[in-house]
């Protein structure tokens, strides 16, 4: 529950993360064997190699409350403790309701104002500059900011350019309110827009444009459709741009980041970022191979595996950056303190 009143300026810390993937994999080859494609192609263009598909009983809130079940579990939370749930998500279960409250109820958060939004592959830096803005505020102590797509069902099966890059995954983390002491938690965040690129990736049925019941509406329509060239184009130049203005508003440069995480949408935007930004590519964590591009997942998923890993420790400067669909895209600057 939030009821704002009189606040002190507080700062949000990242203290823990949990993720899902649905179990079964769908590797190149299997793809091969349903369409013209080719492992080659797929692994040379976008370096994915396999990636994981929901059960047909699974929606996207089911892949969500693993995730944020396991983030509950490891930073031993109640769920009554959470005061906001934000769910970002190109997926919902359903156009009504909104996702976010059949996770919370589902995992007995009784106090928690829960809210989905819709900022496509920049949702769960979005997210998480929303929940650090309500803590900074006064408003919020403990926030999940959950990202779970299931987009193996928005995409069109019969398009081979975009049905081989997209699959399905969760991830959540916990922020939480501390007294404000500089140089911890949530440093700086850069958001943007170009509204301009919209039918650079959209689905054009399904929404008030175009409804899903009208004459003629068929699969093309309610599928991903995606100009690939121009999003590359896009997104290469945002990441840079978006890390370095965001760099710069922190007072920090690329030596004080131990970890990128980037949106994993492909092995080649990320080793442009990686050269373009002069940060080493050990310092930047990509599991796409094995997850494909996972939307509003991805950062959380890849930051969990960071965290699982080893890779990412105690007190980490980590730069997060989104971009996609909208056009948007999202950084943000962050210290890891994980509850234990
Ligand atoms: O998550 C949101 C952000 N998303 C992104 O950042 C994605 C950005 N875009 C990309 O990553 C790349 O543009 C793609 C991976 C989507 C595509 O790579 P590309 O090098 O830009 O390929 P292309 O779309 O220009 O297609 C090249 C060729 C075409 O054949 P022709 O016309 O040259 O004969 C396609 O028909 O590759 C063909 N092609 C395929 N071939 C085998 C397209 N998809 C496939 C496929 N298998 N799955």
């Amino acid at each position: 529950m939030l009821v704002a009143g009189p606040h002190t300026r507080q700062r949000a810390r990242l203290t823990g993360v949990g993720s899902y993937a649905p179990e079964r994999v769908m590797s190149n080859a299997d793809l091969e064997a349903i369409m013209d494609t080719s492992d080659e192609w797929i692994v040379s263009r976008t370096g994915i190699r396999e990636r994981r598909i929901a059960a047909d009983d699974q929606a996207t809130s089911d892949l969500a409350i693993e995730a944020v079940r396991n983030l509950l579990t490891s930073t031993g939370t109640d769920p009554s403790d959470i005061d906001l749930l934000v769910v970002a998500t190109t997926t919902p279960d359903h156009v009504l309701p909104p996702t976010a409250p059949l996770i919370a109820t589902a995992l007995g958060m009784v106090n928690v104002a829960a809210y989905d939004i819709s900022a496509a592959c920049s949702g769960f830096v979005y997210g998480l500059s929303q929940a650090t803005a309500m803590i900074e505020a006064g408003f919020a102590h403990r926030v999940v900011v959950v990202g779970a797509e299931t987009l193996s069902r928005l995409v069109n099966w019969d398009d081979r350019a975009t049905c081989v890059l997209f699959a399905d995954g969760a991830g959540a983390v916990l922020l939480e309110s501390d007294d404000g002491i500089p140089g911890t938690g949530v440093l700086a965040f850069d958001l943007g827009t170009d509204g301009a690129g919209h039918h650079d990736l959209h689905v054009a049925a399904g929404g008030s444009r175009l409804s899903a019941m009208a004459p003629g509406v068929g699969p093309a329509d309610l599928g991903i459709r995606m100009k690939g060239r121009e999003v590359f184009r896009f997104a290469t130049r945002v990441l840079v741009e978006s890390a370095t203005r965001l760099l710069d508003a922190a007072g920090l440069t690329v030596a004080d980041v131990d970890l990128l995480l980037a949106h994993q949408a492909n092995e080649r935007i990320l080793e442009h970022a990686s050269d373009k930004l002069g940060i080493a590519r050990e310092r930047m964590v990509m599991n796409l191979d094995r997850y494909g591009n996972t939307s509003s997942a991805s950062i959380p998923l890849v930051l969990d595996e960071a965290r699982a890993t080893g890779i990412l420790e105690g007190g980490a400067l980590i730069l997060m950056v989104g971009f996609g669909a909208g056009l948007t895209w999202g950084s943000m600057l962050v210290r890891w303190e994980p509850r234990s």
